[in-house]
């Protein structure tokens, strides 16, 4: 079988392969858009691209991850897709398959409460079998080596905190947590006899996530802008940028005098204001950002000395 260029999306394998990435292939010599590879080359030739496991770093990061004191992240699905929790947009994403004005707003949770909860059962089994993966891992790293360090989130799974982050900023709330529509109160039964669940004060019970149309928690909000703001050194990581107002922290970030990288499977709606960008696995590129930091602080010490 004989496979041309062409942009835009196109399956190989369980990969989504896009314009962009092409264009990464031919830019390292590794992909001729000019000859038409058998399936078996092409395959393997994107497969390579994929294992590049080493990533560089300038001058600029360099010095940012030497002497940076105030550092703030902003994570999305993608930092969780390696652990197998499926990612919103994209060509595997949720939103592809689901409706989201059916399942994540209030007004369908009122017109049809057992299907939300349905749903929210459905991604909590997905969640409740997972593990994190090593980007999880680097980034409770990362709050031990950084004096300043703020991590926040749009993903709801939880999974920052099993990996022991000790401080994560939920912005969309956490599927783990449901809350009570009449007292407000929290409760954290996973699993319920009946659907839709009812709270010992009469109330209906719904999973505390943050649905399209909702305010964020106004307090999580406030603290995150605020890191955002006095962050030297922001990092964008596994988020498509399409969902305001997290979107807007790496650009207040940026506003405000930060070094902003993005980690990406490919560029976001955000990549326009990244300083530097890596596309990759965050599971891959975290770990090694981890270990150059770790290597230059040392470095640093005994010059200090
Ligand atoms: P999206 O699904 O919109 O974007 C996920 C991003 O992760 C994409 O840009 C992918 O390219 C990238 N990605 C996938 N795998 C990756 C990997 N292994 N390493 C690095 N990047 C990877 O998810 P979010 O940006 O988090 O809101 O979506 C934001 C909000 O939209 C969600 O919190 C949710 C959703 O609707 C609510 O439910 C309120």
């Amino acid at each position: 079988m004989q496979i041309k260029y062409s942009p835009g999306r196109t399956r190989t394998s369980d990969r989504v392969v896009n314009s962009h990435l092409l264009y990464q292939l031919s830019y390292r010599g590794i992909f001729n858009p000019s000859v038409n590879y058998n399936s078996v080359d092409y395959h393997s030739r994107v497969a390579y691209y994929y294992d590049m496991k080493t990533i560089t770093f300038n001058e600029k990061f360099i010095k940012a991850l030497k002497n940076t004191k105030r550092v703030a992240v902003l994570t999305g699905a993608g930092v969780s897709a390696e652990s197998g929790v499926p990612t919103f947009r994209g060509a595997d994403g949720i939103w592809k398959k689901y409706n989201p004005m059916e399942l994540a707003t209030f007004e369908a949770f009122n017109a049809n409460p057992k299907l939300v909860w349905e749903w929210y059962n459905y991604r909590r089994e997905i969640i409740r079998n997972i593990k994190p993966n090593p980007g999880h891992y680097a980034l409770v790293e990362m709050s031990k080596i950084f004096d300043d360090f703020t991590l926040i989130t749009q993903n709801v799974d939880g999974l920052h905190r099993l990996a022991g982050s000790p401080t994560v900023y939920e912005l969309h709330g956490n599927i783990h947590r449901n809350r009570c529509l009449d007292c407000g109160k929290f409760d954290y039964t996973e699993e319920f006899d009946q659907l839709p669940p009812i709270c010992d004060c009469g109330g209906r019970l719904r999973p505390d996530v943050v649905w399209f149309g909702e305010i964020l928690p106004k307090e999580v909000l406030d603290k995150s802008m605020a890191s955002a703001t006095h962050a030297e050194l922001f990092f964008t990581i596994g988020t498509s940028g399409a969902v305001q107002p997290a979107a807007s922290l790496p650009v207040i970030a940026k506003q405000n005098g930060a070094l902003v990288v993005e980690i990406n499977l490919e560029p976001s709606e955000i990549s326009y204001i990244c300083d530097i960008k890596y596309y990759g696995k965050s599971g891959e590129i975290l770990p090694q950002i981890v270990a150059k930091t770790k290597e230059l602080k040392d470095l640093h010490k005994e010059k200090g000395k």
